[in-house]
């Protein structure tokens, strides 16, 4: 098992560029899927889960090949419609293909997923907007068997809750079905407009991608596209926050400014300053970290979950006392216990957690308990003072891609090990 030996309290500086976006690669090579003939993804970052995507398009029938940082897939006779069991327990978001299994091949059997480290991971709301397309769900020992006895057609969905998710698994549903698809109260995040984007290139008919109403038009055939992976914007805010807990300045290349919304004032707020382009930001945390009195996370626009942890890590060492509510996820603190180890001062009140600055912050040996608390305690680390030894980092090898390669050439001292 690989670990990080992360000797902190030097400053960053210099350029970063930012990688393709995690969570609009993993729907989009599940979008290929759809297609007619070849389709490539550049920009596509090199991840744990991005090779287990690659490895269901491949137990499908699909032929996905990665080189580099692009993705070669050609689906044109998709065989076996089972996502095998071992992948889907890897990865809890291969609950994506059910979607594009359905619009391509009109079955899929999958595994039931349990809960994960974020709590229980629930698809309700997909299965129930997937019935209304006219898909047929039988579970039998954990295994959940879906038909289309009579074809996908289009239907009126309005979700309780704008679940990423389930939003991508109707679009990929309902851009081949027979009829008009209105999604209300759809997510609005910036991936569900990448991912809306290769589809029309594609040559599906979709309005309103990245509002709360989504129009989809099903066409009867679809054709592979060339697409390049949107710059990852948890990715970016790690960035930051890593230039921010220690006192760094850091210019971001590749970024996607107006995915950012809820980062950059954040981070401003807690001091910093960012100067910024459409896909460029030159940030300075050389000012003392202020606290953010009262922050929750919520669906795009607002503060995203996924940097919650992150963002935690910088305000441990604020000049005064944060509050962080955590409002999508059950079980989203796991990283909490970590950071104390690591000379934090936080207490959890249910779905808060109030975090008292302290002074200095110095090095432990700790484990990532998930991706983006493994990032944290990344983030800690670099601005602690003394060794951490970070181990479990398989966690953050899911979403980031050769971390310590890219610190390293910003003055990190950081090794695999
Ligand atoms: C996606 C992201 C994840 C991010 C999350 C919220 C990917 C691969 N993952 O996850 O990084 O943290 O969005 O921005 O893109 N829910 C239900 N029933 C459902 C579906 C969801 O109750 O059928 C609940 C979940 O338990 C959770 C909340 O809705 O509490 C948000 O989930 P959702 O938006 O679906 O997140 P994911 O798509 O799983």
């Amino acid at each position: 098992m690989q670990t990080f030996v992360i000797q902190g309290g030097r400053r960053l500086e210099g350029d970063m560029t930012v990688q393709g976006a995690k969570n609009s690669a993993l729907p989009i090579l599940a979008a290929t899927l759809l297609c007619q003939g070849e389709s490539t993804l550049t920009n596509c970052p090199k991840l744990s889960d991005v090779y287990a995507a690659c490895r269901i398009l491949g137990s499908i029938g699909a032929r996905c090949v990665m080189q580099g940082h692009s993705v070669t897939v050609r689906a044109d006779a998709p065989s076996r419609a089972v996502i095998p069991e071992d992948l889907m327990q890897e990865m809890r978001s291969s609950i994506i293909f059910l979607g594009a299994m359905l619009g391509r091949m009109g079955q899929c059997s999958l595994g039931f997923p349990g809960g994960c480290e974020l709590g229980p991971r629930p698809i309700d709301l997909h299965l129930q907007a997937l019935r209304r397309m006219g898909v047929r769900i039988t579970e039998e020992n954990g295994i959940l068997t879906c038909t289309v006895p009579k074809g996908l057609h289009g239907a009126r969905i309005h979700l309780q809750f704008p679940s990423v998710g389930a939003t991508e698994n109707i679009l990929l549903a309902a851009v081949l079905a027979a009829g008009d698809t209105v999604i209300t109260n759809a997510a609005r995040e910036p991936e569900i407009t990448d991912l809306a984007d290769f589809l029309t290139k594609c040559g599906a008919k979709i309005e309103g991608a990245g509002t709360g109403t989504i129009r989809i038009r099903g066409v009867k055939q679809l054709t592979g596209c060339e697409h390049r992976i949107m710059p990852d914007r948890i990715v970016t805010a790690t960035w930051l926050a890593c230039a921010a807990a220690t006192g760094g300045e850091l210019r971001l290349l590749h970024t996607d400014d107006a995915s950012l919304t809820g980062i950059l004032d954040v981070f401003e707020e807690m001091g910093g300053s960012c100067s910024r382009s459409q896909d460029s930001i030159c940030f300075s945390g050389r000012k003392p970290i202020q606290p953010l009195r009262y922050i929750k996370t919520m669906p795009f626009p607002g503060f995203p979950t996924d940097a919650q942890a992150i963002v935690m890590a910088v305000l441990c060492k604020a000049n005064g006392t944060s509050v962080m509510e955590e409002t999508i996820f059950e079980n989203r603190f796991r990283h909490v216990d970590a950071l104390v180890r690591m000379g934090a001062d936080i207490r959890i009140a249910g779905r808060a957690a109030v975090i008292r600055g302290v002074r200095q912050m110095h090095g432990a040996v700790v484990s990532a308990t998930d991706l983006r608390g493994g990032a944290a305690m990344l983030t800690a680390a670099l601005g602690a003072e003394g060794e951490t030894v970070l181990t479990e980092i398989s966690h953050i090898d899911r979403g980031y891609d050769s971390p310590e390669l890219a610190l390293q050439a910003v003055g990190a001292r950081i090794e695999r090990k």
